[in-house]
């Protein structure tokens, strides 16, 4: 994408300020980002923080926009009222979860040039998983230009159907909650065994660090890597054995499976 072009976000809440770090990280001008947003001391810290454009009130489009739907997905089709008649030829794209693409372009008129995606909590930290869906229609440019964006803030994942972007939620999007939760529970297990709190915490934390990274070349047979550190009769082995006895498997597979099933359920919702 051209980082000329102008990128129009309306909402200037956590993941709106999480992309515009990734945009002028990775060169994107400043003076060719604008944050609408309806609170006031929302924008004093977009302004004072990134040095964009802010406004309280929709700018004019002239056609090569991209336009990033940033707000709770219940504010959308009031958006999308005041959009509808001044949209051209832009790409909309949607952070909001549970919005399809038809409801969005529905609410625009019959609008075609939108993509949907599904970006996480640790954009903050340009570490996001984002899963991005469009239809088979929108020509490649568009899906460069969000490609793009979404790149500056982690990876990047396009989805051949959008009814998977629920399954997407139950992994990546509720994911940073499941993984700080293994987290403190191994701290809180140190803990228990007799090492400090701050002990626990770094041990823990950075063995999560180290583990998560190793395990990028494994990720087609992590049974071996699991196999490979549990020695016959030693102390790996015992948790293992643990975990499984306990069905720690499935004890995950029913957390993902009802956070999918409550995806499903907001979407079929709105
Ligand atoms: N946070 C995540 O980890 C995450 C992950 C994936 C997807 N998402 C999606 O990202 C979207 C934004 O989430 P967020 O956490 O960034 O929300 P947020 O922090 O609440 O930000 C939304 C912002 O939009 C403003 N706003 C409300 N109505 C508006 C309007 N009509 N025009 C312009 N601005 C308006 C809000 O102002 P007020 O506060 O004054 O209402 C607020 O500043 C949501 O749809 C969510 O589903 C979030």
């Amino acid at each position: 994408m051209s980082k000329q072009k102008k990128i129009v976000f309306v909402g200037g809440g956590n993941m709106a300020k999480a992309i515009i770090y990734g945009l002028i990280n990775n060169g994107y001008s400043q003076s060719n980002i604008l944050v609408v947003d309806t609170s006031n001391d929302q924008l004093d810290i977009i302004s004072n923080n990134y040095a964009v454009n802010v406004s309280t009130s929709m700018c004019k489009f002239n056609g090569d926009e991209i336009i990033i739907l940033a707000t709770k997905p219940h504010q959308i089709e009031a958006i999308c009222e005041t959009l509808k008649g001044s949209l051209s030829q832009q790409l909309i794209i949607s952070i909001a979860a549970g919005l399809s693409i038809s409801n969005i372009s529905k609410w625009l008129n019959d609008y075609k040039y939108i993509v949907r995606t599904m970006p996480n909590l640790v954009a903050k930290i340009q570490r996001s998983m984002t899963a991005l869906y469009c239809k088979d229609t929108l020509v490649q440019g568009y899906k460069n230009d969000a490609e793009d964006i979404f790149n500056t803030i982690g990876k990047v994942l396009w989805l051949n159907d959008e009814s998977k972007i629920d399954a997407v939620t139950s992994i990546s999007g509720s994911g940073p909650a499941y993984i700080f939760y293994f987290l403190d529970s191994l701290i809180e297990a140190g803990e228990k065994v007799g090492l400090d709190r701050e002990e626990a915490e770094l041990l823990a934390h950075e063995t999560l660090l180290g583990s998560a990274i190793m395990s990028e070349s494994y990720l087609d047979d992590l049974g071996t890597l699991v196999s490979n550190v549990s020695s016959k009769g030693g102390t790996t082995e015992q948790a293992i054995n643990v975990l499984k006895n306990k069905n720690f498997k499935e004890i995950i597979s029913q957390a993902v499976a009802s956070a999918f099933k409550r995806a499903v359920e907001i979407g079929n919702n709105r």
